[in-house]
C-alpha cells in the first residue's frame, strides 16, 4: 500500500472567540485519496495548515 495514514485525535482550534475546528478526530486511510469540502470560511484551509504544521492547534494530536 502505498502513502501513509494520516490520524487526527482532538483537535481543536480558535482564533480568539471564533471556533473553528472542535474535538475532531479522524483518520485518513493511507493509499487513498481524500477531500475535505465544505462552504467557504467553514475551516478547510485551517485544518490542512494545522495537519502540515503551519498552524498550531490549542488542544490535539495530528500524526
Ligand atoms: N490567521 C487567522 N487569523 C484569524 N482568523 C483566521 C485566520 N485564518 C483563518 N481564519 C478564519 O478561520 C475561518 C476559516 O477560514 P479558512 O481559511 O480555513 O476557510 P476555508 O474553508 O479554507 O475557506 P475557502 O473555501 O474560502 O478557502 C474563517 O472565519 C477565517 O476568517
Ligand atoms: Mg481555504
Amino acid at each position: 500500500m502505498t502513502g501513509v495514514e494520516v490520524k487526527v485525535e482532538g483537535l481543536t482550534k480558535s482564533f480568539g472567540p471564533a471556533n473553528i475546528w472542535s474535538d475532531v478526530t479522524l483518520t485518513l486511510p493511507a493509499g487513498e485519496v481524500s477531500v475535505l469540502l465544505g462552504p467557504s470560511g467553514t475551516g478547510k484551509s485551517v485544518f490542512l495548515k494545522s495537519l502540515i504544521g503551519l498552524l498550531k492547534p490549542e488542544r490535539g494530536s495530528i500524526v
